[in-house]
Parts: structure tokens; sequence; C-alpha cells
């Protein structure tokens, strides 16, 4: 039998559109389902939404509509986005469904058959926006609700209550007992520190709306919201096709916010023991993430205008993928925030980090390694074992390591250090790649060699692009795709982790092609992050130089030894130059001559060092970096260059300092 594996998310409030906040939950159960489906386990994959309760028959109202035609409406918001967002539910539970409906009554009855639920009167305040009964000492000054800023609402009316208080031993034993059943270890302690300060009856029906799951018995009453929403879990895998409930129950993992916890790890036990579960039936982790912000608030479904919401543009998740994609949102989301910590989010930093750990680490490892593949008809090269030296057996032992560690991080529900440990195999794969400097091989003809660093680059491409499937599935099988890979379809009982190094097929096909990840020039991401209604300076802050920008008094600092002014700089004059000419100077194997235009009257003469590392053909058409108020140099015999070049890299496998986009000739570097 393969192991088992439920998540689940919180089901969503339909009364708006989902929004950033919502799809982290989504996204961050998404990518751990999709590491448990690689590991071979067998994986089910709950989300919903929730629609009962007076915020949506309030909702509805104001749009002049029934509140089943509107939550009809908006239910399928969530399951397009969720789709957009390419988060992979097993099932979606909706709790206007009949089926969901007649089992939370089932659940109900049992409750009250063991005595926990009693007629009463219910005196208090409420928030509509949480759905939650509110004392005067959980309000903010004026009555305010601390989360929605909004004023609560004073209730009065006939109630049943849930005999919560007569649970309050038996959950803090299931605390002590079982301390991962809160995680973080931080929110444990507050729930234990909540249930120790006394716990008090609930108010779990209402009789002035009829927007919810009729009381059995008592049909005036409807259940409180919470009741019905949290059954969820359980209905959900009773009333699919096939009874799941076998198969999975208990939850392995249940996502929910902060906001949310009490009513998971105080609530839903309690209800659960009160329906006769045991404490081994009992879900195995409730995890409770932090929020999404912006300007430090929480990012939320009210209008916009708000302190720390954004435009609504920029909080729609959908908008996002549909501009940059999906997989740039799910990676930020991913890495960028370490699961249980609040996160600041903006766009400028969704590109960045996209930019920096995708594009320019993974992307452009494959971008380097696959056109060496032309000396191997465009197939995967044999790396016979007697042909290896150590550097390809440390790269394997650090393959195998990072992916054991990043394993060990998704186990341990962490997925930015998973994602970390994945950036970092990439980097390793980078650096093995600079080191055997396969331009130099193939350049000398040494094919052999050649053949087992590409097989090894592309090896580790493999591994990275496997790791990365939980977080970014779409760009992952686009990786595979230039490997001649099919996408991942992970299969029960069959463990993908690359925690063995090797996959590829010797011969197999491989299949170029665009970049995986794209490269936005400046103005680019500009005009991306202006469709989603952030404005970026580019212009202004290209003209700006850091001298003028620096507000605060001036300061008289002595500069540690090896550090430059920006006047230093400034004296360097750095110019866009093109290639129109290049030729060999006979009796010099190091140098050729070039021939630069660099905007002025006549092109200038440059002499480079850099014969070992280009011919001269190659060069021509370029554009180049060159410093063009250096004093000439004279190589003697008549050879003056009039500037200097700019290249790195060793001395026979310089790599010229080349412009992204073109520009005019003479365009000014700064
Ligand atoms: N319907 C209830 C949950 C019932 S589960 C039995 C609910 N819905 S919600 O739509 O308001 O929130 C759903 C999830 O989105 C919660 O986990 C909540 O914490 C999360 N988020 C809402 N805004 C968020 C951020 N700004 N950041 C991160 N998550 C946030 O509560």
């Amino acid at each position: 039998m393969p192991q088992r594996f439920y998540v689940t998310t919180p089901i969503y409030y339909v009364n708006a559109s989902p929004h950033v906040g919502n799809a982290y939950t989504t996204l961050v159960a998404d990518a751990l389902a999709r590491y448990h489906r690689l590991r071979g386990h067998r994986t089910h994959f709950l989300t919903g939404t929730d629609e009962h309760g007076l915020k949506m028959e309030r909702e509805a109202r104001k749009q002049g509509i029934t509140p089943q035609a509107f939550v009809d409406r908006m239910s399928q918001r969530f399951r397009d986005a969720w789709k957009t967002l390419d988060a992979s539910p097993d099932a979606f539970l909706r709790t206007t469904e009949a089926a969901h409906r007649e089992a939370v009554q089932k659940y109900w009855k049992r409750c009250e058959a063991r005595g926990d639920l009693y007629l009463g009167t219910y005196k208090g305040l409420y928030c509509v926006a949480c759905e939650e009964h509110k004392t005067e000492k959980d309000l903010d000054e004026g009555r305010l609700c601390p989360i929605h800023k909004r004023p609560v609402e004073e209730l009065e009316e006939p109630s049943y209550f849930f005999r919560l208080s007569a649970y309050q031993e038996r959950l803090l034993a299931l605390y002590r007992g079982r301390p991962e059943f809160v995680r973080p270890e931080g929110r444990l302690n507050e729930v234990v520190s909540f249930v120790e300060g006394g716990l008090r009856d609930l108010s779990v029906s209402r009789t002035s709306f009829s927007w919810g799951v009729p009381v059995p018995g008592d049909p005036k009453h409807v259940m409180y919201v919470w009741f019905d929403a949290l059954f969820n879990y359980l209905t959900a895998l009773e009333t699919a096709p096939t009874d799941l409930r076998e198969a999975f129950w208990p939850p392995d993992v249940q996502f929910v916010g902060k906001d949310i916890l009490r009513f998971h790890a105080v609530y839903w036990p309690a209800f659960l023991m009160s329906a006769g579960f045991t404490e081994a039936e009992l879900p195995r982790t409730i995890w409770s993430h932090g929020f999404l912000t912006s300007g430090g608030g929480k990012i939320g479904k009210t209008p916009s205008g708000e302190p720390g919401t954004l435009s609504p543009g920029t909080r729609d998740p959908v908008r996002i993928a549909e501009v940059l994609g999906a997989d740039p949102l799910r990676y930020f989301l991913l890495r960028e925030v370490a699961l249980g910590q609040d996160g600041e989010f903006n766009l400028p930093a969704v590109i960045q980090r996209a930019r920096s750990e995708l594009t320019e680490t993974v992307g452009n490892l494959l971008n380097r390694a696959l056109p060496f593949a032309k000396h191997f008809d465009c197939k995967v090269p044999e790396a016979p074992e007697a042909r290896l030296t150590d550097a390809e057996r440390a790269l394997r032992a650090r393959s195998e390591a990072l992916s054991l560690e990043a394993s060990r991080a998704w186990d341990a529900v962490c997925p930015h250090r998973a994602l970390e440990h994945t950036v970092e195999l990439a980097r390793a794969g980078n650096k093995y790649f600079d080191d055997q400097a396969p331009w130099a091989l193939a350049k000398k003809g040494e094919l052999d060699r050649l053949a087992v660093v590409l097989r090894h680059v592309l090896e580790l491409v493999r591994a990275v692009a496997v790791l990365l499937w939980p977080a970014i599935p779409s760009r992952s099988d686009a990786l595979r795709a230039q490997l001649g890979l099919d996408p991942m379809s992970p299969r029960e009982e069959m463990d993908h982790w690359p925690l063995s190094w090797g996959g590829l097929a010797t011969h197999a096909a491989l299949s170029p092609g665009q970049p995986v990840f794209p490269r936005y020039d400046k103005l680019t991401e500009a005009s991306l992050l202006k469709e989603l209604g952030v404005e970026a300076q580019v212009e202004k802050s290209s003209e700006v130089k850091p001298s003028e920008v620096n507000t605060a008094p001036k300061l008289e600092v002595k500069n540690p030894e090896g550090v430059i002014t920006y006047d230093d700089f400034a004296r360097v004059d750095l110019r866009a130059g093109r290639v129109l000419q290049a030729e060999r100077i006979p009796k010099k194997d190091q140098l050729l001559r070039l021939t630069v235009d660099l905007g002025e009257e006549a092109p200038r003469t440059i002499i480079a060092g850099i014969a070992q590392s280009y011919a001269p053909e190659a060069l021509v058409g370029k554009q180049l970096v060159l410093v063009v108020n250096l004093a000439p140099r004279d190589f003697g015999k008549g050879l003056v260059s009039h500037g200097m070049l700019l290249a790195c890299g060793p001395k026979e496998a310089l790599s010229v300092v080349t412009l992204e986009r073109d520009l005019p000739p003479g365009t000014r570097v700064k």
C-alpha cells in the first residue's frame, strides 16, 4: 500500500473574488500535494468554497440576486482562479451541495445525541466579516473588529449552544500529547493559553436569517456557518463518488491562515470529539501560516483604498498570472515567505525573485549548455563511468545531497527552504559549467570530455526541474521538454524525487527552444507592471545618479581602502561600440585588431588580447562595451589601441561584455 497524504485548504468565503492572500493558502497546499504525488504517495488535496452565512446573504441582496445565484457565480471564480494558477485539487467542495448539507446534519445529530447541544439565547456582539462572535476585550477602540476594522453588530436571539466548555481538559491533553497538532510551535502556545484561559460554550445557530443549513428538527434555526464549514473536510470524503474516508481520514496537514487558527485548533477537534472521533482520528497537523501584507497591512477582500490593501489589479492573482504567468507568482509565494511568518507582497519583488533565481540561475544554465548539443547531433551524449573525474563525482554527490535536503524541507512543510536547496543545486551546476569551460573543450575538439560535461549539466537540470515541479509545474515541464522529456506525471508508488543521480536516456533527442524563463528588459518590465497597476519609474530612475538621490545629510566618511566614490567611477567613460571589422595580426597570436564604431566621426582602432577566445568573424557586428577615455596604448610596430574593450573570464576563454539590447554606437554606460 502506498503511503497516503491528505491535505486541505480552508474553504473560501465567496463574498468577493479570490485575492493573492487566498491564493497563498491554496498554492502552499498545492505545492505540498504535488510534492507528495512525486514521492509516489496516494494524495488527496481538497479545497472548496464556504457559501452560507449572513455575509453571503447580504451581498446577494445588495446585488439584487438570490443567494444561490450569487454563490454559484462566485464559487466558479475560485475554481477558475485555481485553474489559472495551476493548482491541482483532487476535489472541490461547495457547502451548498445537498450531500454536504445532509452530512453536516448527521454530525449535528451526533453532537446533540451526546448532549453537547442545548437551546438558549445569545446576547452579544458579532463580526459579520469574520462570521464570529466577539467579546468586548476582542475589539479595538470604537468597538471595531481588529481584523476588519469594521463595527461589530449586537445580537440577541434564540440560539443553540455547543458545550465547548466541556472539552477544555481533553483539548489541553491533546495539545500536550501531540504538540505537532498545531504548527508552528509559537502558534501552539497561543492556542494553549487561549484554552487554559477558559472556554465558553459556543453559539452555533442563528434565527435572524435563513441562508444556511437548517438545524435538524428545528428549521427556524440555521447552523452557525463555522459548524457547517469545518465539517467540510470530512463530508467531502464521505460524499465523494467513491467513499474516500477509509482511504484518507484523518487529514495529514490542514493549512489555515493565522486568523482562523482558533476555529481549527479548538472548535474543530471539539466538534469531532463530540461527534465520536477518538484522539487518533483527529487531524494530524493544523498548519497556521502568516499573512501576505502590503505596506505591513493584511491584504484582504475589502475594497481597495483601505490601509494595507493593494489596488484591485495587483491583488488579483488571476490578473497577475495572465500578465506574468502563474509560475513567477507561485515561486515568489513559496520561496520568499517563510511559512508561518507574514510576508510583504509586491510585484516588482515577484519579478525580481524570478529573474535572479529562475532566469539567471536555472534557465541560464540550460541556455548555456544546450548549444553544445550540436556536437552530438542534438542528442543526450554518453558519459561512460571510466571518463568521469572528481568534478563529476562531486557534482553527483552534491545533487543527491541537496535533493535529500530539499525532500526533508518539504516533509517538514518548509517550501522556502526546499526551494533554497533547489536553487543551490542550480548554482552548483553553473559553477561546474564555468569550471569545466565547455567552450574551450569544443574549441580544442575534446569531444569525449565535452560529452561528459554536457551530460552532467543536462542531468543536473533534469534534477532541478523535478525539484521545482511542486512549486512551478508549468515551467518545470517546459524545462523537461527541452531535455526531450514528457511532462511530469507522477504515479502512485513510484518515487520520482531525484535522490540518486541520472535519469536521462543516452542518445535521447534534445529539443532546444525559446528560453524557458523570460528575461525582461527594464522597459518591458515597466510596461508589465503598468498593466498590473504599478507605476515603475524606469526612465527617471535610470537618469538619476546615486549621488543625486541621497538626501541624507552629507557625512564626512573616509573610504576604506579599495572603495571608490561615484565621482571616481564617473571619470571612466564607458560606451557602447559596434565592431565593424576584426582581423588577426601577423606574429601576434594573442591580439586582434578591431575597427569599432563609437558614433564618432571616424571609427576607432582597438587592439584587444582576445585572439585565443574569439575568431575575428565572430566579433563582427557585436556591440561591445569599451573604455573610451583611456590614454592610447602603444603595442609597438605601429600598433596603437585607442580604447579598451571589457571582457572577463580565463585568458583562453574570455567573454566580451556585450549589450543586452541594441543601442546607438556611442551610448554612454552608466
Ligand atoms: N471561510 C473561512 C474558512 C472556513 S474553513 C472551514 C474563511 N475564508 S476566507 O476566505 O476569509 O479565508 C480563507 C483563507 O485565506 C484563510 O486561511 C485566510 O487566512 C487566508 N487569507 C486571507 N487573506 C490572507 C492574506 N492576506 N494572507 C494570507 N492568507 C490570507 O476564513
